[in-house]
């Protein structure tokens, strides 16, 4: 054998990394769920003790569980007190539902994405699909907490003022689709963003369509949007000035029958919005933590989702810009 020690070394270290990180999912889910995070965040630096008496939790569960964050650097231990806290940074991507970098609902989609092992292992033998109405539930809230951060932050400041007259459109009033809306966190900010316009979240997923009716009534605007189940291919209406896809065009079966769909339904100067994960044309350039991340979720859910569905042209989460432009043209 010609092992080379440092690069061996190297590769043990990184399968160390990913193994801690394998069980850090759980935790992060862990302290979300009971606000371990926020409590932190709120009572500043707390012995175990102390953090499980605000948020109603045992104490030697915590501190294990305060142990692995600050072995991971998600909390701070400071050894002459015996205490844990947050640091800014930490508190600003754990323990704030609203930063545009709130981590714990991409953790929270992961982990329930791997309870689809079981049945995925067999359907890379067979060929076969699973759809994304078959995953545990947590995967549809996961992804709306994943996701709404980074659209609350973009999607009025920047993304639909850079599309030509849309935003003068949308003040003016005009008549928006949101399709594949899921529990509708895209089509509630612009529904609350320019209230002379009128409102369609569209999906297949009777589940989400529900849930997104309950958030749309919690947030006031439920008379101003209507949620319905329909699929991409042939969701009703016409006329649509602006019809939006949020990270769900590659989960799709047919994009090329759902893009001749949108082109049917879009007024002549309509918009069609397209929302993907970044991804670079060739393999070589996704390769990297982004890539690493999104090829895995495509893994386990989107390539899948595709397949479950009619033509199931599984284009995945890293489908790169010019394969995109070939589908939707
Ligand atoms: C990753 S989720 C994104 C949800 C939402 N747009 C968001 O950004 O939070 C993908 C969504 O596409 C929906 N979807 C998948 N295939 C569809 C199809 N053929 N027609 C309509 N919706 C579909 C799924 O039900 C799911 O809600």
């Amino acid at each position: 054998m010609a092992l080379d020690m440092d690069k061996l070394n190297a590769m043990i270290g990184k399968g160390l990394a990913d193994f801690g990180a394998t069980f850090h999912a759980a935790l992060v889910h862990i302290g979300d769920e009971l606000g371990l995070y926020k409590g932190l965040a709120a009572g500043g630096p707390q012995t175990p003790g102390e953090l499980a008496k605000r948020t109603g939790t045992v104490e030697r569960y915590v501190r294990e569980w305060l142990n692995a964050q600050a072995a991971g650097g998600y909390v701070t231990y400071d050894k002459a007190s015996a205490r844990y806290s947050l640091s800014e940074e930490q508190a600003f991507t754990l323990a704030d539902e609203n930063s545009p970098a709130f981590l714990p609902g991409a953790f929270q989609a992961a982990l329930a994405a791997t309870r689809v092992v079981p049945r995925l292992t067999e359907a890379f033998r067979t060929g076969k699909g699973v759809g994304w109405h078959e995953h545990d539930p947590e995967l549809f809230t996961g992804t709306e907490r994943f996701f709404r951060p980074g659209y609350a932050a973009n999607l009025i400041a920047s993304w639909l003022p850079s599309l030509e007259g849309v935003d003068a459109k949308l003040k003016k009033g005009a008549r928006v689709a949101d399709v594949g809306c899921g529990h509708g966190a895209s089509t509630i900010l612009m529904t609350k963003a320019y209230p002379k316009s009128t409102y369609m979240g569209f999906d297949y997923h009777a589940g989400s369509i529900e849930t997104a009716r309950k958030r749309a009534e919690a947030a006031g605007v439920g008379d101003r949007v209507k949620f319905e189940v329909a699929k991409a291919k042939d969701y009703p209406g016409g006329n649509y000035d602006l019809v939006t896809f949020f990270d769900c065009l590659h989960d799709m079966g047919d994009p090329v029958g759902a893009a001749a769909h949108v082109r049917e339904t879009l007024s002549p100067d309509g918009t069609w919005m397209i929302v993907e994960p970044f991804a670079g044309d060739n393999v070589e350039d996704n390769l990297n933590p982004v890539g690493r991340a999104f090829y895995g979720a495509s893994t386990l859910v989107c390539t899948p989702a595709s397949l479950s569905q009619e033509v199931g042209l599984a284009l995945g989460a890293q489908a790169g810009e010019a394969r995109m432009r070939q589908v939707v043209t």
